[in-house]
C-alpha cells in the first residue's frame, strides 16, 4: 500500500516537473528571442544617434562634447566600449570603456578591439557654396562599439532560476496537497487490507467490523466489506453444522456397516449351520431305511426265537421247525447286520462332513471318495428330484487343504443346480469332472439347466443377489463359495453360462495349501 502511495506522489511529482520544464524550456526560449531583437534594435540606434550627434563635434575638434557623447550612450549596460577615430582611422580620437567595477573610464590604448565590434563611418554635411540647394559630405572619421551580452545573460539566468524556483516550489506544494488528499483514500484503504487480511489469516469470530461512520464511498465499501464478513461468518457456521452432521453421519454409517458385517457374518454363520442341518436331516433320512429294515430283522429274529423257545419248553419240536427258525436268524442277522453297516457308513460319512463343516482344519483326503461322500449325504435330497449326478475324477488325485471349505462349496453347486436350473420333474445332468493340471486342481460343475442371463453373469457372486428373494434364496451361497475359494483355499472360480443351454463352473485350487 505504502508502495502505490509513494509511486503515485512520484508520478505526479514527474508529470508536473515534465510539464513545467517543457512550457519553463518555451518560455525562456521566447524571451531569449525577445531580448535577442532588443538587443539588435539597441545596436542599430546607438549607432544612429552616434552618426547623427557626432560629426558636429568630430568636424569642430570638441573632445570634451564627444566625450559627453559617449558618456551619455554608455549609459545602456548593453555598450561596453565606444571608440572614434579620426578621418585617417588610425588614430583615437576619443574612446570610452566600462570597467571591472562598472565604471566608464577613458579608453587609453590603441590596441585594436576584438572581433566582436560594430564599425560605422562618421560623415559631416557642410551646405555646397556653388549650389545653394546641394550639400557636400565629407568622411571625418569613424566609430567603434563594442556591445555585452552580459545583460542578456544575467535576465535569462535569472528567468531560468526563477522557473527551477518556481517548479520545486510547485513539486512540494504538489507533494503536500497530494499526501493529504491520498490519505484520506489509503487511511480507509490500509484498514480494509489489515481487516481482509485478519479475515484470511484468523477466525472469523476474531476478525472485528470496519467502522461505517464515514458518508462517503469508503463508508459504502466498508458497510459492503461488513456485510461480506457477516455472510461469511454464517456461512462457515453453516459449513460447520453441516460438517458436524456429516461426521455424524459417516459415525452411524460406519457403525451401520460393521453392524452389517457383524449380520453378514452371523449369515454367512447361519448358512454353513443351516446346510449342515440339511445334511443331517438328509441323513437322518437316509438312516432310517437301514434302521428300519434293522428292526424288522430283529423283531422277525425275536418272534422266532420266541415261538422256537416255546416249542424246546414243550419239548414238542420238530426238525423242519428248527431248520426253517434257522433260516430265518440267517436272514435277519444278514438283513441286520447289513443295514447296520449301512448305516455305520452313513454316520461315519456325515460324521466327517459334519467335523470339516465345523472345524476349519486342513488336512489330506482322497478327492474322489469325498465327493461321493458328500453326495451320499445330499443323496436325500437329489433322490427326489430327476437329476443324475456324474463325477469323472481319477481315483489317485489328493488334496491337501481345507476339506470342509471343499464340501460346502460342492454342496453348494448341487444345491444351486437343484434349485436353479431346473424345475420341478425335469430331467437333467450334473457332470463333475475333475483333474490335475501342474499341481492345480481343475474341477469343473456343468449342469444342463436352464443358465444365467447374461445381466445376471457378473453379479451372481454379490452378496444377497438372488433370484428367489422371498422363495428361500439369501444370495450368499456363491459368495460364500467365492470367498471360500479366494481366502481360503487360494484359488479361483469362473462361470460360463448359455441360456437354455446350462451353467459350467471351473474352480482352480492349489493342490496343497501351505
Ligand atoms: N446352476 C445355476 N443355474 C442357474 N442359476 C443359478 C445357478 N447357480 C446360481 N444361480 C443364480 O445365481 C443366484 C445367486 O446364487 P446364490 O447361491 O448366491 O444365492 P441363492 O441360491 O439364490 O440363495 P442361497 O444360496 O443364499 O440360498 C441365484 O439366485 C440364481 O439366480
Ligand atoms: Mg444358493
Amino acid at each position: 500500500m505504502h508502495r502505490i502511495y509513494l509511486r503515485l506522489i512520484a508520478i505526479f511529482v514527474v508529470i508536473v516537473t515534465v510539464v513545467l520544464t517543457i512550457s519553463g524550456t518555451y518560455s525562456q526560449y521566447k524571451l531569449s528571442e525577445r531580448l535577442e531583437m532588443r538587443d539588435s534594435q539597441l545596436r542599430l540606434s546607438v549607432l544612429a544617434r552616434l552618426q547623427i550627434s557626432l560629426p558636429p563635434a568630430l568636424w569642430n575638434l570638441d573632445k570634451s562634447k564627444v566625450d559627453s557623447l559617449l558618456e551619455s550612450e554608455m549609459i545602456a549596460p548593453e555598450v561596453e566600449e565606444i571608440r572614434v577615430y579620426d578621418a585617417d582611422g588610425s588614430n583615437l580620437f576619443s574612446g570610452k570603456i566600462r570597467n571591472a567595477v562598472g565604471k566608464i573610464v577613458n579608453v587609453n590604448t590603441n590596441i585594436p578591439m576584438e572581433d566582436s565590434k560594430v564599425s560605422a563611418s562618421l560623415a559631416y554635411t557642410t551646405p555646397d557654396t556653388n549650389n545653394r540647394n546641394s550639400e557636400n559630405k565629407a568622411a571625418i572619421g569613424h566609430i567603434e562599439v563594442k556591445f555585452s551580452r552580459a545583460p542578456i545573460n544575467a535576465v535569462l539566468s535569472a528567468e531560468l532560476k526563477h522557473k527551477i524556483l518556481e517548479i520545486l516550489a510547485l513539486d512540494l506544494i504538489l507533494v503536500v496537497a497530494l499526501s493529504f488528499s491520498l490519505r484520506m483514500v489509503f487511511v480507509p484503504l490500509t484498514q480494509l487490507r489489515d481487516s481482509l487480511n485478519d479475515l484470511a489469516t484468523h477466525e472469523t469470530e476474531e476478525v472485528e467490523e470496519l467502522p461505517e461512520n464515514r458518508r462517503d464511498e469508503f463508508g459504502e465499501v466498508a458497510g459492503g466489506f461488513n456485510r461480506i464478513q457477516r455472510k461469511l461468518k454464517s456461512t462457515i457456521e453453516n459449513t460447520r453444522q453441516a460438517e458436524d452432521v456429516a461426521r455424524r453421519a459417516s459415525v452411524s454409517a460406519e457403525q451401520a456397516l460393521q453392524n452389517l458385517r457383524t449380520a453378514q457374518n452371523s449369515l454367512v454363520q447361519a448358512e454353513r449351520l443351516a446346510s449342515l442341518g440339511g445334511l443331517v436331516a438328509g441323513v437322518a433320512h437316509e438312516i432310517n431305511t437301514p434302521l428300519g429294515i434293522t428292526l424288522t430283522g430283529a423283531s422277525t429274529l425275536q418272534e422266532a426265537t420266541e415261538l422256537i423257545q416255546t416249542a424246546m419248553n414243550t419239548g414238542n419240536i420238530k426238525k423242519s421247525e428248527m431248520v426253517r427258525y434257522l433260516e430265518t436268524a440267517i436272514e435277519s442277522s444278514r438283513l441286520i447286520l447289513g443295514n447296520t453297516h449301512r448305516a455305520a457308513e452313513l454316520i461315519q460319512s456325515f460324521k466327517q462332513i459334519a467335523v470339516d463343516q465345523t472345524n476349519e482344519i486342513k488336512r489330506p483326503f482322497n478327492v474322489k471318495e469325498y465327493i461321493e461322500e458328500v453326495l451320499m449325504c445330499l443323496a436325500p435330497k437329489l433322490k427326489k428330484t430327476k437329476i443324475q449326478v456324474s463325477v469323472n475324477c481319477a481315483t489317485e488325485i489328493e488334496l491337501n487343504t481345507y476339506s470342509g471349505a471343499f464340501a460346502q462349496i460342492l454342496t453348494n453347486l448341487i444345491m444351486n443346480a437343484l434349485t436353479h436350473a431346473y424345475e420341478v420333474d425335469d430331467i437333467g445332468h450334473i457332470d463333475i469332472n475333475v483333474q490335475m493340471l501342474n499341481s492345480v486342481l481343475e474341477l469343473s460343475f456343468c449342469d444342463d439347466g436352464k443358465g444365467i442371463p447374461a445381466e445376471y453373469l457378473g453379479k451372481i457372486f454379490d452378496p444377497f443377489f438372488t433370484t428367489k428373494l422371498g422363495k428361500g434364496g439369501s444370495g450368499l451361497g456363491l459368495n460364500i463359495v467365492y470367498n471360500l475359494i479366494a481366502k481360503q483355499l487360494d484359488g479361483s472360480i469362473i462361470v460360463e453360462s448359455v441360456l437354455g443351454k446350462g451353467t459350467r463352473f471351473i474352480i482352480r485350487i492349489p493342490c496343497s495349501r501351505p
